[in-house]
C-alpha cells in the first residue's frame, strides 16, 4: 500500500517551506506535491530558535515564525498548505529511500513513490558522545536544533534561573545561546577550543569586540581547552563540567554547540556525496537526475568562488530551494544559481553581516561604538572576496553585498582601511 506524487520534498525545514512557496508560484495542482517531515510542526524559521523563542518576555511561539515570515513573505501555515493542495505528512521520518525504484518508505511502514524527489533534509547537532564524552542524555544537557530541543532548552532555562550555564562550542549555537541566557538572568560561561570566538569566520580582532561586550555583560571565556566529562548528582543531573585543562565549572545547565552533520546516510551508496553533502549541479540536481538537494545537506557551485561548496545558512536555504523549484518546473528558463554566500547573526544590541568568502588578507575598518558601524574586507590574489559589517543600516549591507558580487580588484590594501565602507559604495 502507498501513495505516489509528482514532486515529494523530502524534511520540512526552512528549504522545504520556502520550495512549497515557488511550486505555488509556478502552479503546482492539488495533490501533486508532498512534504514528509519528521518534525510535528509544518516548516519554520528555524533561526528564531535561537534568538526570540528564549526570550524571558513575550517569546516567539509558533504559529508566528512558520515559513516564509524571514524573508517578508507568506505565512505558510498548516491551513496554507491544506489551502494549496499540498500533503503534508508530519511526525514521519523517512527511513530508507531507493532512488532506482523512486520510493520512500516511511517509519510507519508507507511506501511513498515521486517522480521528482528534493533532498531537504539539512543537518543534525554534533554530539559530544563523538567526541568521546559521555552525558548528552542528562536532563540538563541542552543541544539546540529542532523545536523539541528548543522547548527543553527553554524549560531548562527557567528553571535555571539566577544559576551557572556552561556552553560548549564558541560558533553561532554558542555565542546566539549565551546572549539569550544572560538575558535570562543566568550565569555563562563559553568554553571552547579555538583561541576567539566564531573561529570559522572572525578575525580576532572581530571577535574582540564582541568578546568584550559578552564579559561586560557578566560572561566568562575559557578558550583554548574542551570538557572531558561531567559530574552528575543521584537523579544523573549534570552539577559539573570537568575540562581538560584540570578546572572544573559548576553547571545547573549545559548548552552544546559543537557544529553539525548533514543528513546525508539515507542517500550513501545511491548519490554521489561531496565535501559532506549530497553533491548537485548548478539547477541542484544531484548524480540522479529526478532527485534534487537543497539547503544544508547539498554541496553546490558557488559560482563566484568556482568551488563546490556546502553552506549551513539559512539564505542559502532558501535560494537554493527556490532555485531548484524552478529548475524542475521551468527548466529551459532557469540558468545557473550564481549565489553569493550571506551570513548573518544578531545578539544582544548586535547584527552583523558578511557576504562572500573569509579568506585571503583582511583589512578592517572604523571603530565600534554606539550607533556607529565596524567592518572588515577580505582580498584574496588581489581581489575583493568577503564583505563584514556590524551595526549597518539597510543601505550599506546592501553596498557590500553588491560590491562583494561584483569583485572588483583591489590594488591598495590600505587605502581599503581608511574608505571603508566608502570603498564599497564606489564599486
Ligand atoms: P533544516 O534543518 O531546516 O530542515 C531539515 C528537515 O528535515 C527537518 O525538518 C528534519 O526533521 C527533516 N528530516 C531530516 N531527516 C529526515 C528523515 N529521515 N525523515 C523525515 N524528515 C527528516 N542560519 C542563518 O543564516 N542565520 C541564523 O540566524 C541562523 N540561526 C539558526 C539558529 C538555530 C538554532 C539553528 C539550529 C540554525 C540556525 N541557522 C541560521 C541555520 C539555518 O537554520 C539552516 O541553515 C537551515 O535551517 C537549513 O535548512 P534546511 O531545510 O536545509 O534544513
Ligand atoms: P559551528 O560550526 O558554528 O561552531 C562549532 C563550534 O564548536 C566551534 O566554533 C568550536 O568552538 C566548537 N567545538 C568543536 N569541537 C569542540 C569540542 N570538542 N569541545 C568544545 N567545543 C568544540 O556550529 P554550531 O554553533 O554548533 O552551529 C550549528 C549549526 O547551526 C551551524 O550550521 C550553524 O551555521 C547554524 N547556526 C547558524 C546561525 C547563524 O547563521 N546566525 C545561528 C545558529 C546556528
Amino acid at each position: 500500500m502507498g501513495r505516489a506524487f509528482v514532486y515529494v520534498i523530502l524534511g520540512g525545514g526552512v528549504a522545504a517551506g520556502y520550495a512549497a512557496l515557488e511550486f505555488t508560484r509556478r502552479g503546482v495542482s492539488d495533490g501533486e506535491l508532498c512534504i514528509i517531515s519528521e518534525e510535528p510542526v509544518a516548516p519554520y524559521e528555524r533561526p528564531a530558535l535561537s534568538k526570540g523563542f528564549l526570550l524571558p518576555e513575550a517569546p516567539a511561539r509558533l504559529p508566528s515564525f512558520h515559513t516564509c515570515v524571514g524573508a517578508n513573505d507568506e505565512k505558510l501555515t498548516p491551513k496554507w498548505y491544506k489551502e494549496h493542495g499540498i500533503e503534508l505528512v508530519l511526525g514521519t521520518r523517512v527511513k530508507s529511500v531507493d532512488v532506482r525504484r523512486k520510493t520512500l518508505l516511511s517509519s510507519t511502514g508507507e511506501t511513498i513513490s515521486y517522480k521528482i524527489l528534493i533532498i531537504a533534509t539539512g543537518a543534525r547537532a554534533l554530539k559530544l558522545e563523538e567526541f568521546g564524552v559521555e552525558g548528552s542524555d542528562a536532563e540538563n544537557v541542552c543541544y539546540l536544533r529542532d523545536l523539541g530541543d528548543a522547548n527543553r532548552l527553554a524549560t531548562t532555562i527557567k528553571s535555571s534561573s539566577n544559576g551557572n550555564a556552561v556552553v560548549i562550542g564558541g560558533g553561532y549555537i554558542g555565542m546566539e545561546c549565551a546572549a539569550s541566557l544572560v538575558i535570562n538572568k543566568i550565569n555563562v560561561t563559553m568554553v571552547f577550543p579555538e583561541a576567539h570566538c566564531m573561529a570559522r569566520l572572525f578575525t580576532p580582532k572581530i571577535a574582540s569586540l564582541y568578546e568584550d561586550y559578552y564579559r561586560a555583560k557578566g560572561v566568562k571565556f575559557v578558550k583554548g581547552t574542551v570538557l572531558t566529562s561531567f559530574e552528575f548528582d543521584e537523579n544523573k543531573k549534570v552539577t559539573a563540567v570537568n575540562l581538560k585543562d584540570g578546572n572544573q565549572l559548576p553547571a545547573d545547565l549545559v548548552v552544546v554547540g559543537i557544529g553539525i552533520r548533514p543528513n546525508t546516510s539515507l542517500f550513501e551508496g545511491q548519490l554521489t556525496i561531496e565535501k559532506g553533502g549530497i553533491k548537485v549541479n548548478s539547477k541542484m540536481q544531484s548524480s540522479d537526475s529526478s532527485v534534487y538537494a537543497i539547503g544544508d545537506v547539498a554541496t553546490f557551485p558557488v559560482k563566484i568562488f568556482g568551488e563546490m561548496r556546502r553552506l549551513e545558512h539559512v539564505d542559502s536555504a532558501r535560494k537554493s530551494a527556490r532555485h531548484a523549484v524552478s529548475a524542475i518546473m521551468e527548466p529551459e528558463k532557469t540558468g545557473e544559481f550564481d549565489y553569493l554566500p550571506f551570513f548573518y547573526s544578531r545578539v544582544f544590541a548586535f547584527s552583523w553581516q558578511f557576504y562572500g568568502d573569509p579568506a585571503g588578507e583582511v583589512m578592517h575598518f572604523g571603530e565600534y561604538e554606539d550607533g556607529k558601524s565596524f567592518g572588515a574586507y577580505w582580498v584574496k590574489k588581489g581581489y575583493l572576496v568577503g564583505s563584514f559589517l556590524e551595526g549597518g543600516s539597510k543601505e550599506d549591507y546592501e553596498t557590500i553585498s553588491k560590491a562583494t558580487q561584483l569583485k572588483p580588484a583591489v590594488t591598495d590594501l590600505e587605502a581599503l582601511g581608511r574608505e571603508g565602507l566608502g570603498f564599497a559604495q564606489t564599486v
